[in-house]
């Protein structure tokens, strides 16, 4: 594998000083780390920040930018810290009544003493749904990488597992398999009109039923329980049902659009299931026609009644591929529709975090007159160069599990990739490892941008280490099982 594409794709460009640049970027990465208990547990959010004085907590450990940081730990096989990390967010999880079985969105150390944010503490005072998502996928990636099985089947990791799904697998009032959360309970953590289904959330709790599935069955193994048994049946018809749901109501392509926008609107009665969420073909944008283009295809960003968000959103497709979500034929529409849309979605600092924009009135009342969130900037579409590694990592995964599918494509979506990593590679040192880039080409530093962001620098690292270390470790991340006969066919070297 890396020696098929070495020769074609690793150019040396002179003056790129890559390696000077991996061993500065460590160094930071390193000085973000922090201890609680007297080990390291984890990485602050941002090393610097331009207004010092303000009361801010970027000096707070967040999970979810902590992912990058523990596949990153787990990739340089630093077992000890992940298993900290995890241990830690596991005590954190909230036992009162209104919130238990959440992990918080972030905590600090303060004298000796640990201080989570469960959203009573955040601008806005918002309740994560991502953070909670994500522990059980770490937790088994990790015991699956370092083989630590004993960590997955301790007392308190199972009722952790046990405490989630009591928050997920129960009767809703709207009925379907989706996660229904309040606005900005994600990465996108002000106010951008993506409350009810956001894909991303969808996705991650997709791959969070998916490896509660999996520490399940290591219990299970040790022990006999006919509890445990009923939640694993109802957890796999959960994760099945909510996965056609996804790609039912969300998967989009030149032709699924031709349907649907020729259906029949106002349908009653159980028998009717053309249009189930009784969309006008009127709230269909324009702009979706030259972006699909014949034969790219994405996930929308929400199906609500009536309103769907046709926005593109770049975390959740690419965790949608990461994780198998879309078949595989759907992920290739899928890197079809970045390489067509690369202008909007690469530009100058890679990647796009949603696109289009909103402005004027949309902007007005959708983000509460946000600044922050001004269009072309930030959420409403900043670029963020530690979305890059997501996309970049589903390319990589895609060419190990399907060696021989799509060459051409392949071929480009490679050559792509290597574009980015050295726009980033040529920009970041000098940008300060910035949080974010503004303006329709993603060109300017981010008007209220930190620097030395951790998952900046520490998404640039694991793209380089996949790229350049050691191109298999990304299998890691392939929450498919590993059986016997689906292991990866190898390429001939
Ligand atoms: C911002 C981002 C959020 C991130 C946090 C810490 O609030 O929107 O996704 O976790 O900063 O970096």
């Amino acid at each position: 594998m890396a020696g098929r594409f070495s020769q074609k794709h690793q150019r040396v460009r002179p003056n790129s000083n890559e390696e000077q640049v991996i061993k500065r970027a460590s160094e930071h990465f390193e000085r973000s780390l922090v201890e609680v208990a007297g080990q390291v547990a984890g990485s602050i959010a941002a090393l610097e920040h331009p207004a010092k004085d303000e009361a801010l907590n970027y000096g707070e450990i967040f999970l979810r930018d902590n992912v990058p940081v523990m596949i990153y730990m787990l990739a340089k096989k630093r077992y000890d810290v992940v298993r900290h990390f995890l241990s830690v967010c596991l005590d954190l999880q909230s036992t009162t009544y209104q919130t238990r079985g959440v992990f918080p969105t972030s905590f600090v150390e303060e004298e000796g003493e640990l201080i989570a944010d469960y959203g009573q503490r955040s601008i806005g005072r918002i309740t994560s749904a991502d953070a909670s998502l994500w522990w059980p996928v770490l937790c088994w990636l990790y015991v699956r990488r370092s083989g630590d099985e004993s960590f997955g089947t301790s007392q308190r990791v199972q009722r952790g597992v046990q405490l989630l799904l009591d928050l997920v697998l129960h009767p809703t009032f709207e009925g379907t398999p989706v996660l229904f959360v309040p606005d900005c309970s994600f990465m996108i953590d002000r106010p951008m009109d993506v409350w009810g289904a956001p894909l991303e959330v969808e996705v991650l709790l997709h791959a969070c039923l998916r490896s509660c599935i999996e520490l399940m069955e290591l219990s299970r193994k040790n022990q006999v329980s006919r509890l445990l048994d009923q939640r694993l049946v109802l957890t796999r018809q959960w994760v099945h049902d909510l996965r056609q749901f996804l790609l039912k109501h969300y998967w989009v392509t030149s032709k699924t659009m031709q349907v649907l926008r020729r259906r029949p609107t106002e349908q009653y009665g159980e028998d009717q299931h053309q249009n189930e969420f009784n969309v006008q073909p009127q709230v269909v944008p324009s702009w979706l026609q030259d972006w699909l283009e014949n034969r790219g295809g994405y996930l929308i960003g929400n199906i609500r009644t009536g309103r769907p968000d046709f926005r593109f959103y770049s975390l959740g497709n690419s965790l949608a591929c990461m994780f198998g979500v879309l078949t595989a034929p759907q992920q290739r529409a899928l890197f079809r529709l970045v390489l067509h849309n690369r202008h909007h979605l690469m530009a100058q600092m890679p990647m796009r975090i949603c696109h289009p924009p909103m402005d004027g009135a949309e902007w007005e009342n959708k983000t509460g007159s946000d600044p922050k969130n001004w269009p072309w900037s930030y959420h409403n579409g900043g670029h963020w160069p530690s979305l890059l590694w997501f996309f970049g990592a589903s390319i990589l995964l895609h060419e190990r599990r399907y060696p021989d599918a799509d060459v051409l494509l392949m071929g480009q979506m490679r050559a792509l990739l290597e574009e980015c990593y050295w726009s980033q590679l040529n920009q970041l040192p000098r940008q300060k490892w910035a949080e974010y880039f503004d303006g329709p080409t993603g060109t300017w530093v981010g008007q209220q941008s930190r620097t030395y962001q951790t998952w900046t620098i520490v998404g640039f690292l694991l793209m380089h280490h996949f790229l350049r270390v050691a191109p298999e470790d990304v299998e890691m991340l392939d929450l498919e099982e590993l059986l016997p006969e689906k292991k990866y066919k190898k390429k001939p070297v």
